[in-house]
């Protein structure tokens, strides 16, 4: 949604906005359409605007700015167009308090009459301006800026992390947190606060996590932390072991091809979990059903899991969109294990039905970002292993997550040549990629589709939906994913001459039917892409176009290799429609808000 750091520089002639800027500057995947920052020397100052940050910081030169402390914030708007007066820091009347937020004020409308009624004015339509006139108003009644943010949070509803400066208290930054995510991060020479750990890996590694509720003061000195009740709560320091590398370009045009080309890697550390996901299995004890909860791509990583599962293991699997689970979870009990899939392990819609689950059932979490919500909120957690991922779109975590599924479910079902299996993945993926530029060409044959239809089954219906997924997000090219088999009560009635068909047909069970299903578009006058073995006659004879694919590829390890090909393909689409893969128009990485 929107990124936020801080950060207090023990030397005071030392200069905070460089660093600030950078540090924003890595969460630009969690907002994109304005950038602000607020620093202090004596005197307040804030720099802001609507823009992209290259552009704004063209304009403004968010780096130059004085003092030795301050906080900033990407946007990607929620309440308020995009604008200079709706970006954050958003401030109190007299300009003394600034404050940067993510999340969602729920009852802002019902705050901001009340502060009205009583002759405050406002300036911006966001929510987040009644953070700092509460503030203001409390530290006039006499408290000091922790407890003034403290009486403020009793007040607000929804999701924020917070980060507040005020002119007058000044070196200290005040923090806290509630369903959103924050982090802490200490070094020899400074104390950071961000929104996610990529902002701040380039200048601190010891990480701590403030809870829901507590309230976080950072003075050149110290991080104090302070629970509910006021009490210094001692917290844990965590060491993030990603590199500052791990979230660059390294050359590449943008992250998301740099991330796809990880994936080989990714699976490989993955792997790495085997010993880590036996010792979950061997506590679970008893588990009759299992129900996976995702949203997006991890949902169709936990679709492929139900088909493992129930194949494999035998063990009754369901899956549920977490923004459907509180109106279709009715039937949890304490022998039902409720497996959350997520990447960032900050989504809202997740971490709500987590919640819910904790009361009934065993949990699980299967989640990308170290310290999580959903890592610390779970009863047993299998940390993916493929590093930060920076593009909105999801890819390298995508395999990651289906690696540790593949893993759960082969060791659940004693499948030991599975997990055997697994370790050839990454090669299959590494020829994948070598190829690449059989998708370049496809994409310059196939940019100019309005819609395009992915056709998969079983194991490969997943894949299908992921990648019609892939398409639409980042290319705005209408993809629609389907089980292969599912066309013909409905859909065929769309396939029309000319319209683009990517066919899913690695070799095992599905094929042969798979194929039909070729032969039916391909008469309607699709343009079929299919994407299969290497050694497929029939399929090179029948389709005008493949993709191939090691012929070893079995069926079952299908998904974790045939969705590569189908990333390149949205993203060269996209490269040829001119838009930036990177930065999706109306998506954040991070979706905390419900
Ligand atoms: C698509 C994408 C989203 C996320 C979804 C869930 O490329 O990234 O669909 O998969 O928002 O996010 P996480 O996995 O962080 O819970």
């Amino acid at each position: 949604m929107c990124g936020i750091v801080g950060c207090i520089l023990k030397d005071d002639d030392k200069k905070v906005a460089p660093i600030l800027f950078d540090c924003i500057s890595k969460l630009e995947y969690r907002g994109y359409d304005s950038i602000g920052l607020a620093t202090y020397d004596g005197n307040m100052h804030i720099k802001k605007d609507k823009g992209k940050i290259e552009e704004v910081n063209n304009k403004l030169d968010l780096a130059d700015m004085p003092g030795n402390y301050g906080i900033a914030h990407v946007r990607w708007a929620t309440h308020g167009d995009p604008s200079k007066l709706n970006a954050h820091p958003q401030l109190d009347e007299e300009n003394t308090i600034a404050v940067v937020h993510n999340g969602i004020i729920e009852n802002n409308s019902e705050i901001k009459a009340n502060l009205i009624a009583e002759g405050h004015i406002f300036k911006s339509d966001t929510d987040t301006e009644v953070i700092p006139h509460l503030i203001q108003k409390y530290m006039d009644e006499g408290l000091d800026l922790e407890h003034a943010l403290r009486k403020t949070i009793d007040i607000l509803q929804g999701a924020y992390a917070i980060a507040a400066v005020s002119s007058n208290e000044p070196d200290k930054i005040v923090a806290t947190r509630k369903d959103s995510p924050l982090i802490i991060g200490i070094s020899d020479d400074a104390y950071y606060l961000a929104s996610d750990s990529p902002a701040i890996l380039k200048y601190a590694n010891d990480i701590i996590y403030p809870e829901k509720g507590e309230i976080v003061i950072l003075d050149k000195n110290d991080v104090v932390v302070h629970d509910e009740f006021d009490n210094i709560v001692h917290k844990e320091i965590d060491t993030i072991n990603w590199t500052p590398e791990m979230a660059e370009k390294e050359g590449y045009d943008h992250f998301m091809i740099k991330e796809i080309n990880e994936q080989g890697t990714a699976v490989r550390n993955t792997l790495t979990q085997k010993d880590n996901i036996q010792s979950i299995i061997d506590d679970l004890g008893h588990v009759s059903r299992i129900c996976f909860v995702a949203c997006g791509t991890s949902y169709h990583a936990s679709l492929t899991g139900k088909y493992l599962l129930e194949s494999l293991a035998g063990i009754s699997t369901d899956v549920i969109l977490a923004s459907e689970f509180k109106y279709s979870a009715k039937t949890l009990d304490e022998n039902t294990l409720v497996v959350f899939i997520s990447q960032s392990g900050e989504t809202a819609d997740s971490l709500k039905a987590l919640d819910i689950a904790n009361e009934t059932s065993k949990t699980l979490g299967i989640v990308n970002v170290v310290g999580s919500s959903i890592t610390r909120r779970a009863q047993y957690v299998i940390q993916t292993q493929a590093g930060p991922e920076i593009g909105v779109a999801a890819t390298k975590t995508y395999v990651s997550q289906l690696t540790a599924i593949y893993l759960f479910a082969a060791l659940m079902a004693k499948n030991y040549d599975l997990v055997d299996e697994l370790d050839k993945v990454p090669d299959y993926i590494d020829e994948v990629l070598e190829n690449v530029g059989s998708i370049k060409s496809m994409s310059k044959r196939y940019n100019y589709a309005k819609d395009f239809f992915y056709l998969g089954r079983g194991y490969s219906y997943p894949t299908a939906l992921e990648g019609a997924l892939k398409l639409k997000e980042i290319s705005y090219i209408h993809g629609e994913g389907y089980a292969a088999g599912e066309l013909k009560h409905g859909p065929l009635a769309l396939i029309d001459e000319g319209i683009p068909v990517v066919i899913v047909i690695p070799p095992g069970d599905s094929h042969r039917k798979t194929m039909s299903n070729l032969e039916e578009v391909k008469s309607r006058g699709a343009r079929v892409l299919a994407f299969g073995a290497d050694d497929d006659e029939e399929l090179f004879n029948k389709a005008p176009e493949v993709f191939p694919i090691n012929r070893n590829v079995s069926e079952i390890i299908a998904p974790l290799v045939y969705i590569v090909p189908l990333q390149l393909l949205s993203y060269y689409i996209t490269l040829e429609k001119g838009f930036d893969p990177d930065k999706p128009r109306n998506l954040a990485k991070c979706v905390t808000v419900e």
